[in-house]
């Protein structure tokens, strides 16, 4: 039997309310229709640190930077090595679309506590995998934070205009930084939403061989 082809490991990112979680299911939908399989996943996960992530991240439990870049790292660790895991997908030849990876924790912990430590243990991690293609879904905040108002009644600690604003310009930088090893795509995601996925699905298509 010839052996199956190793899936696509595709991240998007983005600052809060960028729109990722709709254009993540958007283009899962489209790859699917070409026949291929896709599982969606997110950061923080459901493990253990995930969920003590959760809890900090709703404001219930106080947690520190170097703790949360931890946890962060923790909960990214079982991401690829647990059971249906991100390695896990990819060996069966399933694409993986995940919202969220160590682009965050060095744009967001990254600007909160000592980068290079954060940047390091994300990326010297042997069991932390490099994406085939992350992409960026470009927003200003003011636009971004008037989605999340009219879509959710609570907010998390990380959406206030200030803080976006740094962590949007800190994105743009880490993938600056990133530039000979991680394939980035950036994309304008203040357009209406079709336009937006059209524009994500082509750059997979350019970017990702698939
Ligand atoms: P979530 O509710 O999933 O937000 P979104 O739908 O906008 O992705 O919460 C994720 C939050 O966690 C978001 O504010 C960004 C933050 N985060 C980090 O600070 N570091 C990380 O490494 C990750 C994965 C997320």
């Amino acid at each position: 039997m010839q052996e199956r082809k190793r899936g696509r490991f595709i991240v998007l990112e983005g600052i809060d309310g960028c729109g990722k979680s709709t254009q993540i299911e958007r283009l899962a939908e489209r790859l699917r229709a070409e026949g291929r399989e896709v599982a969606v996943t997110a950061e923080p996960t459901d493990s253990a640190s995930g969920k003590m992530l959760r809890a900090a991240l709703s404001g219930a439990d106080r947690r520190g930077p170097c703790e949360m870049a931890a946890l962060f790292l923790l909960d990214r660790i079982y991401h690829n090595v647990s059971e249906n895991g991100i390695e896990a997908m990819l060996a069966k030849g399933i694409d993986v679309i995940c919202d969220r990876y160590y682009y965050s924790s060095l744009a967001y912990q990254g600007s909160e506590t000592d980068f290079a430590w954060v940047r390091d243990m994300n990326l010297a991690c042997p069991e932390i995998r490099r994406p085939d293609l992350c992409l960026f879904l470009d927003v200003e905040p003011r636009v971004s934070l008037a989605r999340i108002a009219a879509s959710r009644t609570s907010t998390e600690i990380y959406e206030k205009e200030e803080l976006l604003e740094k962590f949007r310009a800190r994105f743009l930088e880490v993938f600056a930084m990133l530039k000979e090893t991680d394939r980035v795509a950036v994309v304008d995601a203040s357009r209406d939403v079709d336009e937006v996925a059209e524009a994500v699905y082509r750059a997979v298509k350019e970017n990702a061989e698939i």
